[in-house]
């Protein structure tokens, strides 16, 4: 048998007088040692090669290069590395053209960068993405980008880590030329014959000038300083990407090249950027459920929404932005009139800011349309129900879906705690109803748990996975309990602030704890904004399953009675004044606290910020270490997902899992013992966290990859 040896990732192609290096090398043509390699090996050949007289570096596939290859961060690095490759395809003494198709992200814009001129057709994007990932761009992207494009646009691309189109990118003088066809191969050779013909030579970026105007620089860094003190609070990166920046403006390139180097390794070696690269991969292994391999989706050409209150017109925006037409029903004219005049508003809204264009919104709304007859539903491929989270009501609804809903239509409901096979076994039809369940505003938030429940088939599970992808949500499979993974764990994150509470901390501590732990708001911020009510009745609905042992905290139930539910009321843990949207403590909350310390018989003790974060991590820790022994979420990734895009935790942590696993498991462990001796039921510690420190592992062991 004939072994046949791979083919190279980086090919050299002789067209004429111009060498073309093609790095191939699926999915993305990430910047991998052997890609390093190849590149480096390609540019010293074709120096010492008298038949060429330029080269073109171009990506095979889809994409130019998406970047530094991120599977390699945190192994130690193999040479040659890619500020080295930059630098020599810069020090090439032919022409080196870069011609960007696809993405050309991060390493990528910085191989582009280090070539001598730019080419880029339709549909390219470009960006330095780094910030996403806790890094800056380490192979060249602070120096050259501040000197090509000035200081401003460099730090607007770096910081926010945004992609630039191939036309933004021209103004910017980030490419110096515009295809105009996607034949991105016939279009770079052209413009490198072109450049040959008028006798253009090597052009090294370092040697460019835009810096030149300091007083501009200055001040673009300035303000880059005082607009990341506030976005980006408690990020690491950013700030070496502003100083790294102003290197460019103070220091010879080569300086500035070396402090970028250190300020990259620094990136590298924080727990920032491991939570942040966790983060990358986890989003994209969610949605890879076992049934997306399995089953093939069901097609999806159009969609009902039942309800048209806070969910159902958010999720009717959803799939309107997603180009499918929607079917409303509400229960009567005025009720509908109420929601399609949401959905307007949801559009005016985003036509107010310039998100979208008076022609888009009309073209999205020309896709909806509204009926109180479940009749108007016969023809639709997938119903999603968002009526009141009420199980007679949501049954009634079923069996109405039963009765007009086509063979082989897909009955979905957006319940947030109801049993979804209790709901399931009122049709004839169990498998296909399945959970999706949104979050608010449904046309925002990425999250999406695909709540799989016992007798659903798999191709309707696929095809909830493919429908989150339209929509461009991120998927996460959920097994029926209460409240799936994120609900349930918010439950007992609530519970253990309770707790602290009550014990003696005040809300506003626990809330500012947790503001600096990384959540963009506290946990009874949260209540204030989402209505002291709605968890009022879901605790109104639990009070006659509630385990008799359990410990239960009354004071949020004391504000529910005065009718102090948020900021709706005016009022909840915070003062609202006159509709204000950031409250002040309001010492008639604190007032009942100790009220109900008293009658609790408890003598409140002080906690400190540390001890605050202990307490919720541990708690939600625990608690989701059961969800994933119970298989309600299939790894402990799927948990992390969930809490990063539901819930505010903060991505740079990576999600509860990863960041209990760098704080060590038994270091987790040993403080639920310690918590247990306060009250053994809320805080025995989960089976699986016991078992994986009695085996020396953690939870990335379970996720099945490296991610
Ligand atoms: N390194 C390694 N793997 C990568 C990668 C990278 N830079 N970029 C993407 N991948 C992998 C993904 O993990 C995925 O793998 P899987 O199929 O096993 O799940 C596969 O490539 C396809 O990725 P997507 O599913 O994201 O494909 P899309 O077509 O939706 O998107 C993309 C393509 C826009 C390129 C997107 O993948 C992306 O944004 N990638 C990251 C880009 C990035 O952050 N680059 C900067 C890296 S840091 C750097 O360059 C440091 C330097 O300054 C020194
Ligand atoms: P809502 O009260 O704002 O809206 C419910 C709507 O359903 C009302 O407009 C009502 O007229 C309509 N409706 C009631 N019965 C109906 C029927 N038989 N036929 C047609 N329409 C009917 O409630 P909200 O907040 O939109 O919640 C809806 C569902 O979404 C609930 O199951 C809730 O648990 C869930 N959910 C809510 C979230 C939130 O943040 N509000 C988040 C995720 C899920």
């Amino acid at each position: 048998m004939t072994q046949s040896t791979p083919a190279p990732v980086v090919s050299s192609t002789l067209h004429g007088n111009v060498l073309v290096l093609a790095i191939d090398h699926p999915p993305v043509n990430a910047l991998s040692v052997d890609v390093r390699r190849g590149l480096l090996a390609a540019i010293e050949a074709a120096e010492l090669d008298a038949a060429v007289a330029a080269v073109l570096i171009v990506g095979a596939g889809r994409n130019f290069i998406a970047g530094a290859d991120i599977r390699e961060f945190g192994k130690p690095p193999l040479p040659p590395l890619l500020p080295a490759v930059c630098n020599r395809i810069e020090a090439c003494s032919k022409p080196v053209v870069a011609a960007i198709h696809g993405a050309a992200l991060g390493g990528g814009l910085e191989i582009a960068l280090a070539a001598h001129y730019r080419l880029a057709v339709a549909g390219a994007k470009l960006g330095l993405p780094e910030v996403q990932l806790g890094l800056l761009p380490g192979a060249g992207g602070t120096q050259r980008t501040p000197r090509l494009i000035g200081a401003a646009a460099a730090l607007d691309l770096m910081l926010s880590g945004r992609h630039a189109s191939a036309e933004e990118a021209a103004t910017l003088g980030l490419v110096d030329r515009l295809g105009t066809s996607d034949d991105v191969l016939g279009e770079g050779l052209a413009y490198v014959r072109e450049l040959l013909a008028a006798g253009s030579a090597a052009r090294p970026t370092r040697a460019a000038d835009a810096l030149a105007d300091e007083a501009a620089s200055r001040a673009a860094i300035d303000a880059a300083r005082k607009q990341t003190a506030s976005r980006s609070r408690g990020l690491f990166s950013p700030l070496k990407i502003i100083e790294a920046t102003e290197a460019a403006l103070t220091l010879p390139f080569d300086e500035g090249l070396a402090l970028e180097r250190k300020f990259f390794l620094e990136c590298l070696e924080s727990p920032q950027r491991a939570g942040l690269v966790h983060a990358f991969f986890a989003e994209r292994e969610v949605a890879k459920a076992p049934e997306t391999r399995a089953a093939t989706a069901r097609p999806i050409a159009s969609v009902g929404v039942i309800g048209g209150g806070t969910m159902g017109a958010g999720i009717a925006v959803a799939v309107l932005d997603a180009g499918l037409p929607v079917t409303m029903i509400e229960r009567d004219d005025a009720a509908l009139a109420r929601g399609k005049a949401q959905v307007e508003r949801v559009y005016d809204g985003l036509v107010a800011k310039g998100r979208i264009s008076a022609d888009a919104k009309a073209a999205a709304l020309a896709r909806f349309t509204g009926s109180t007859s479940y009749d108007a539903l016969a023809q639709v491929d997938l119903v999603i129900e968002a009526v009141f989270e009420d199980m007679a009501v949501k049954k009634a609804v079923f069996t109405e879906l039963e009765r007009v809903c086509k063979p082989g239509a897909i009955l979905a409901t957006n319940t947030s705690y109801l049993d979804i096979d209790d709901i399931a076994a009122t049709t004839s039809r169990p498998a296909d109803v399945v959970g999706l369940h949104f979050f608010s505003p449904a046309n925002v938030m990425k999250l999406l748990e695909v709540v799989v429940p016992a007798r659903v088939s798999a191709d309707v599970v696929a095809t909830a996975f493919e429908f989150a992808k339209r929509l461009r949500k991120v998927p996460v499979r959920a097994g029926v309990c209460d409240g799936f993974i994120g609900n349930r764990l918010l439950a007992v994150y609530r519970t253990a602030a309770d707790y602290l509470m009550e014990d003696g901390a005040s809300p506003y501590q626990i809330d500012r704890a947790m503001r600096e732990f990384g959540y963009p708001m506290g946990p009874y911020q949260v209540v204030d904004l989402a209505g002291g009510d709605i968890g009022w009745a879901a605790r109104k609905r639990r009070a006659p399953t509630r385990d008799p042992r359990a410990r239960y905290v009354q004071i949020a139930d004391r504000l529910c009675e005065r009718g102090w539910f948020g900021q709706k009321t005016g009022r909840g843990f915070y003062l609202y004044p006159e509709g204000a949207r950031t409250g002040t403590p309001d010492p008639e909350v604190e007032a009942i606290i100790d009220e109900e310390r008293q009658r609790a018989g408890i003598t409140p003790r002080s906690f400190g910020d540390e001890e605050i974060v202990r307490r919720l991590m541990c708690a939600v820790i625990n608690e989701a270490a059961n969800v994933v022994r119970e298989g309600i979420a299939l790894r402990p990734l799927d948990v992390d997902v969930t809490l990063v895009h539901g819930y505010g935790f903060p991505r740079y942590r990576g999600g509860p899992m990863k960041y209990a696993d760098m704080l060590g498991l038994a270091h987790v462990l040993a403080d639920l013992r310690t918590f247990e001796q306060e009250d053994a039921l809320f805080w025995k510690p989960s089976p699986l966290i016991v078992e994986l420190v009695e085996r020396g592992a953690d939870f990335a062991s379970l996720n099945g990859t490296d991610a």
